[in-house]
């Protein structure tokens, strides 16, 4: 599980264990001190955007469980810029924890994946963006339609062993993911930090809110579910109508 020490990701890791799941967690930094004692499992810190951090990630909870039923691959960050300006750093930067470091887990995983009993199964946290477009976030489009197809392969690839592969496809989430990107929206639109969330963030939802992290939590626990097998090779998307229209 990456991304585990925010928003979304603590939200799953804390969904799963309450399911009897064994978790690690992974994020930059493993959480130390009091914070470490609020997380339910094991954790790892490592750079995902690295070949490193992705090995290390699979090697430790292979460590720790002796195998590996499911894969979340959910770290992330947001970058907003006009494309002319669009930081080149920052492109790979995003495309590195976005897209490669999914891929780098399957392919890591996929023996231990293989050789799951029930049925290995990989989740990427990919967002309605993997769908649809937004102005001034070239590099998050990019990745996140890149992370789609993904997903559509490892689903065939693994369909004879079992494997199911999902992108789970949210609208705009309460995390600070979404906070951090209030500033630049305001300067890349041109409005005040104040009009950002009604006039920006909430205006592609049909329903007018934003979904809380536990809301996609429950989506990737109903995935782990024997009703959840069906679903392969395809966005689950949450979006809250966003890509209705
Ligand atoms: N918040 C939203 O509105 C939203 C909507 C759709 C999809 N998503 C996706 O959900 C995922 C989680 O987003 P969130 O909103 O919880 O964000 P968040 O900022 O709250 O958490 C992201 C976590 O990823 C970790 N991370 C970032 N770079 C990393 C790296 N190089 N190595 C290891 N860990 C790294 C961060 O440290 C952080 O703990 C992302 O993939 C994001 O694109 C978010």
């Amino acid at each position: 599980m990456t991304g585990s020490g925010s928003g979304i990701g603590r939200a799953i890791v804390d969904r799963l264990h309450g399911d009897g799941w064994s978790v690690l967690g992974v994020d930059l930094k493993a959480p130390e001190g009091d914070l470490a004692e609020t997380l339910p499992g094991p954790s790892l810190g490592a750079d995902l955007t690295t070949r490193e951090g992705n090995r290390a990630a699979v090697d430790a909870a292979l460590e720790h469980f002796g195998r590996l039923d499911l894969v979340v691959a959910n770290a992330g960050f947001q970058h907003v810029s006009p494309v002319a300006d669009f930081d080149e750093d920052r492109w790979d930067a995003l495309l590195a924890i976005l897209l490669t470091s999914p891929f780098l887990l399957a392919k890591y995983a996929w023996e231990a994946l293989r050789a799951a009993p029930e049925g290995g199964r990989f989740v990427a946290i990919a967002s309605a963006h993997a769908l649809a477009a937004s102005p001034f976030k070239a590099g998050y489009v990019s990745a996140k339609h890149g992370v789609l197809g993904l997903v559509k392969t490892l689903a065939l690839e693994g369909a004879p062993d079992g494997i199911t592969a999902t992108a789970v496809c949210p609208g705009y989430v309460r995390t600070p993911l979404v906070e951090r990107q209030i500033a630049d929206q305001a300067k890349a639109h041109g409005i005040s930090e104040d009009r950002v969330l009604e006039e920006v963030i909430l205006t592609p939802h049909a329903l007018k809110r934003l979904i809380e992290p536990s809301e996609v939590a429950d989506v990737v626990a109903f995935l782990q579910t024997s009703a959840g097998g069906a679903f392969t090779g395809s966005p689950v998307t949450m979006d809250l109508g966003w890509t209705a229209r």
